[in-house]
Parts: C-alpha cells; sequence; structure tokens
C-alpha cells in the first residue's frame, strides 16, 4: 500500500535533527508496543546509530503482553540498547526513563557533563503525554491529527538532565508493506493518505489468524475458521448496523468502527507483528527494493546501450566484425 505522507514541515525536521544529534548523548526512540517494527523511523535508525539508545514500548496497555515481553527482549539484546514498556497509566516515569538513559551513558552526568538526551517518534504515538506526565505540565501539544508540529524544545528533567524534543516524524518511503498497514490501523498515518477499508481488511485478516477468539468474541459472530477476511468484514457490519439500501453492508462504515475500536482497545490488548514476523517482512522487503533497483538500473543501462555490470547477459551484441 502506498502512503501519501511526507509533508515539507518533515523535511525540515530531518535537517534540524541531524544539527542536533552531534550533542546528543542517548536517543529515546518512543515506539508503539503494538507495533515496534512498524513505528521505527528508519530515517532515524540510520542518523543515529551508534548512539545510545533506548527504545519506549509505549501505550503497552493496548498491546498483548506476551508479545510486548518478546519484543523488549529483542531489544535488549541490541549492544548499546535498553528498552523499556509504558502507558500513559504509569504515574511517575520519570525514574525509570532518567534511569535507563544513565546507564546507557555512564560517563555523562553532573553539572560540568549533563547528560543531553533526544527524544523522537511517530506522530501519535504518545510522546506529548509522556513528555506532559515527566514535567507535570502541559507543555506539548497532545491531540490525535498526526503531524502537527512544533518546533524543538529543551525540558530539564533534572539539573544534569536535559530532554530535546523532536516533532513527531514518518519517513519518505514505507517500504514494508504490512508496515504501511499497521501504521495506518494504530492510527499514525492521516485519514486522507490511506485506504481505511484496505485498511481494516488486513487488520482482520491478521487478528483472524492471531487473535480470532478476541475478534469472535467482541463482534458475538462466531467462529473465523473456514471464513475469508471480507465476510468477516460484512459479518461485522451486519451485527453492528452498518447497512446501506437492499440489505448491503456500509464497507467504509463498518472499516472505520473496526478501526476505531482497535485504536481503542475495544477487541482486547492486541499487537499487530511479532519480531521473528518483523525480520522476515523487513528482509523481504528489502530484497524486493534491490531487485527493482537493479532492475531500473538494468534498464537504464540497455536504453543507453550499456550493459549492467553483474549481468553480462543483457550486454548489447557486438557486430560480427
Ligand atoms: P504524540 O505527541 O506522539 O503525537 O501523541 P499524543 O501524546 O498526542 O497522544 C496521541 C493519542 O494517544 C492521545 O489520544 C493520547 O491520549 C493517546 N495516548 C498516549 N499515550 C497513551 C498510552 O500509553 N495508552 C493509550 N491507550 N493511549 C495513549 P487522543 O484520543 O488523541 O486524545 P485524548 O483521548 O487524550 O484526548
Amino acid at each position: 500500500m502506498a502512503i501519501q505522507w511526507f509533508p515539507g514541515h518533515m523535511n525540515k525536521a530531518r535537517k534540524e535533527l541531524s544539527t542536533r544529534l552531534k550533542d546528543i548523548d542517548v536517543v529515546i526512540e518512543m515506539l508503539d508496543a503494538r507495533l515496534p517494527g512498524s513505528s521505527a523511523n528508519p530515517m532515524i535508525a540510520a542518523m543515529t546509530r551508534g548512539k545510545p539508545s533506548l527504545k519506549i514500548l509505549n501505550k503497552q496497555d493496548l498491546a498483548d503482553p506476551a508479545v510486548t515481553a518478546l519484543w523488549l527482549d529483542h531489544y535488549e539484546r541490541r549492544p548499546g540498547t535498553r528498552a523499556i514498556g509504558l502507558d500513559a497509566g504509569e504515574r511517575a516515569p520519570a525514574q525509570r526513563l532518567i534511569a535507563a538513559c544513565r546507564e546507557l551513558a555512564p560517563g555523562r552526568g553532573g553539572l560540568e557533563k549533563p547528560l543531553r538526551v533526544l527524544i523522537c517518534g511517530i506522530p501519535n504515538v504518545g510522546k506529548s503525554t509522556l513528555i506532559n506526565s515527566l514535567t507535570g505540565r502541559r507543555i506539548a501539544k497532545t491531540g490525535n491529527e498526526p503531524g502537527i508540529t512544533k518546533g524543538q524544545q529543551r525540558i530539564l528533567l533534572a539539573d544534569d538532565f536535559e530532554l530535546v524534543d523532536t516533532p513527531g516524524m514518518l519517513w519518505p518511503k514505507i517500504i514494508v508493506e504490512q508496515g504501511g498497514y499497521n501504521l495506518a490501523a494504530s492510527g499514525a498515518v492521516g485519514r486522507n493518505a490511506m485506504d481505511e477499508e484496505e485498511v481494516a481488511l488486513e487488520l482482520i485478516a491478521y487478528l483472524m489468524r492471531h487473535y480470532p477468539d478476541q475478534l469472535g468474541e467482541r463482534y458475538k459472530i462466531g467462529e473465523m475458521n473456514g471464513r475469508q477476511d471480507y465476510e468477516v468484514m460484512e459479518a461485522i457490519g451486519r451485527r453492528r448496523g452498518a447497512m446501506l439500501g437492499g440489505g448491503r453492508v456500509n464497507i467504509q462504515k463498518t472499516a472505520e468502527i473496526i478501526l476505531t475500536d482497535f485504536r481503542a482497545g475495544q477487541v482486547g490488548r492486541l499487537s499487530l507483528e511479532r519480531p521473528e514476523e518483523w525480520v522476515v517482512w523487513e528482509k523481504a522487503a528489502r530484497e524486493a527494493e534491490q531487485r527493482l533497483r537493479a532492475e531500473r538500473e538494468a534498464h537504464r543501462l540497455e536504453r543507453q546501450g550499456k550493459a549492467a555490470p553483474d549481468n553480462p547477459a543483457r550486454a548489447p551484441r557486438k557486430g560480427r566484425g
């Protein structure tokens, strides 16, 4: 699914971020605990490579706890990386967050060498809510309209602990198809950038495989076995009275119901990806991307009458001489 999403201000934010990074000791990346792989910004990963990193798996109240545990373990195995699960229900998150950052940069601290920590994440991941909770004030925007931005701001969490906030940021091209669907299902992508019916169908298909009981229970639509995702979608529409004239189901309305329910945790605590799944999706996407690039390059060279270096078979035929 192609998501049309890279407003100009995100480009600007990226440039600002790259300037800021020089002075930063630890990078906190806030991820959505229901979709940690999909909500990790590959652009930020490339820009912050080698920096100590704290992954916050936020909104863990909405995610499957067993899957969140797998993700925490997955990140903790990476060198220079710590991971914690969090949600807005935690009353005093500052202590855990500060302790994890200090552990990651033991050489920093004290007034001489204050710890400088950058916090970033995709729109809607809950960053403003967390910052408000850390500071005890409402200082950052909160809201559900992805992409609303503000300049970076510095927040002192302790005398020697400075947090640099950044605007919520997506990236120009989402190459993992399932990642695009999951971001859209979570609400990180604006409504006009996606097809809700397609996103809801993908969501249903995943939930049918991994959480059939919760899905059946929520909508009282019985067994999932042997049914297609679109049949389940229609059954949900009928159950919820989303109908058009002539007994037809209003699919658009049904998609909205399903997405709203999922985002609010009404279907249960659900995760949309496991680490091992994500690794497979990402590898396949990278390989497909590489193939596409190679094909384009071969085509370009062919047009110019040259052979691609790794594909001599496509070299233009020489004359008999
Ligand atoms: P952002 O700055 O990263 O863009 O996100 P923000 O804090 O504005 O949060 C986006 C939405 O996610 C808000 O809901 C917020 O309440 C909700 N949220 C934040 N943290 C958590 C969490 O840990 N668990 C759950 N379940 N939700 C969380 P909203 O509907 O836009 O606003 P409102 O309901 O708070 O008014």
